[in-house]
């Protein structure tokens, strides 16, 4: 860190692979660009003004054979570049199975990172090697782009929308983080720091942090005091869901669909409830957007999500 890195280290799953295709890339495209110019200049000096060279008609074969034949192949290769490419990008969208899930909450000029255990940090973001973290990225205001070049990942971040970015590091190490998307004047100073840590000094570093509420119990004391509890819970006079086992689970709506109770699906339901209203409800529930930031949404989202794993334990389904 400090100086100008010129050769970047490789410091995630992905890094390797991604160099891999860069070079891959780079010398393909060299290879064509010789034979194409050695054919240029080859062509250039045999058919010179005054040469001998005969400029006859060609061969059938030269005008339908060859000529189909090169653009087979370059067209194959380049969709099969294009394969190799994208196979990478497709096996980063399957969600982890076994991840731990941390927070980022961009907004200008800053990132706001909340660990699990409700540890929070600011521009920079701590994390164990070896393990698979899956990043899951909001946005209090525009679209900001959550960018570690060592890692060789990027993923925008937009507001209004959940997006994820599954970070698997292989190196300890310091490594730059950047906001990669133009998002107003101090958009250049949106920078931090990721540090790779050995498992122990992780979870040292976790255990010096000053105690935090983690994001359920945070989203326990928003769902009270934000007043949610008054309908959602037992003794209310309005006929609100019960929220206990729903998330994770089909929901049928009033409308006759049914859908999966997942983070968008509750997060929608905090900021247009009248968009999709279960089934035998009244669409009274007022809108918070606006009342609630991003990060006040992801604590409450973490509370639903828990009610839901708590009935699923204590009934041994599966939510
Ligand atoms: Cu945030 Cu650029």
């Amino acid at each position: 860190m400090g100086e100008i890195e010129i050769i970047l280290p490789q410091a995630s799953v992905e890094a390797g692979s991604t160099d891999g295709k860069l070079l891959g890339l780079i010398i393909i495209s060299s290879l064509i660009t010789l034979l194409v110019a050695g054919l240029v200049g080859i062509f250039a000096i045999r058919y010179r003004k005054g040469s001998k060279a005969s400029r006859g008609r060609l061969p059938a074969w030269f005008d339908s054979d060859l000529e189909l034949g090169w653009t087979l192949a370059t067209g194959g290769l380049f969709v099969a570049i294009f394969a190799w490419a994208a196979s990478q990008d497709f096996a980063l969208a399957v969600p982890p199975q076994r991840a731990t899930e941390v927070h980022a909450v961009g907004k200008q000029w800053m990132w706001k990172i909340e660990h699990p255990g409700g540890q929070r940090e600011i521009n920079e973001l701590h994390l164990p090697v070896g393990e698979t973290i899956d990043l899951v990225l909001n946005s209090q205001d525009v679209i900001h782009s959550f960018y570690i070049p060592a890692f060789r990942l990027k993923q925008d971040v937009v507001p209004g929308h959940t997006t994820r970015m599954r970070i698997r590091p292989t190196r300890t190490g310091t490594y730059r983080l950047f906001c990669a998307e133009y998002c107003g004047s101090e958009h250049s100073a949106m920078i931090g720091r990721v540090v790779v840590l050995s498992k122990e000094a992780y979870a040292d570093w976790l255990s010096i942090q000053p105690e935090g509420d983690d994001l359920s119990t945070e989203g326990r004391q928003l769902f009270v005091s934000r007043g949610c509890a008054g309908c959602h819970e037992g003794s209310s006079k309005v006929r609100a869901p019960r929220l206990e086992g729903v998330f994770g689970g089909p929901v049928p709506l009033a409308d006759g669909r049914t859908v999966t109770a997942d983070d968008a699906y509750i997060r929608d339901s905090i900021l247009q409830p009248k968009k999709d209203v279960v089934a035998g409800f009244a669409p009274i529930m007022p809108s918070f957007a606006g009342a609630l930031d991003e990060g006040e949404l992801v604590a409450l989202t973490a509370y639903i999500r828990s009610l839901g794993r708590r009935d699923a334990t204590a009934t041994g389904g599966t939510p």
